[in-house]
């Protein structure tokens, strides 16, 4: 399990990223639900924490994919594949992700970079 924040200072309708390689995100629902998914869009190099939450789905900031948060799945392009979705627990006021064993969805940008290409 890899601590996040503090329950209390993560208000509803508010996203925290976490620095894991790769970086996931927590996102805490209007609704007071809680979800975790890898960062970074499956198209291009954007932050969904960046995006705009609404209801159980993030919207990527820079072109508009829906992803979501309970399953990891796109809407609609330009973004194709999933991202991944971990598990949340709170345990004495802090929440924890368990990340998930699947193989990430970086974009070709991203995918380039881990393998230490140009990029
Ligand atoms: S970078 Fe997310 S849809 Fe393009």
């Amino acid at each position: 399990m890899i601590p996040a924040c503090r329950l209390a200072d993560l208000p509803r309708g508010e996203a925290h990223r976490l620095d894991t390689d790769p970086p996931v995100s927590v996102f805490h629902t209007d609704e007071g639900e809680l979800f975790a998914i890898d960062d970074t869009c499956t198209h291009q190099d954007a932050s969904l924490a960046d995006g705009w939450l609404e209801g159980c789905e993030v919207e990527c900031p820079l072109h508009a994919s829906k992803f979501d948060l309970r399953t990891g799945a796109v809407d609609s392009p330009p973004a194709k594949l999933a991202v991944r979705t971990h598990e949340v627990v709170v345990e004495e006021g802090v929440i924890q992700v368990r990340l998930s064993a699947a193989a990430p969805n970086p974009p070709p940008c991203v995918a380039a970079r881990l393998a230490g290409g140009p990029g």
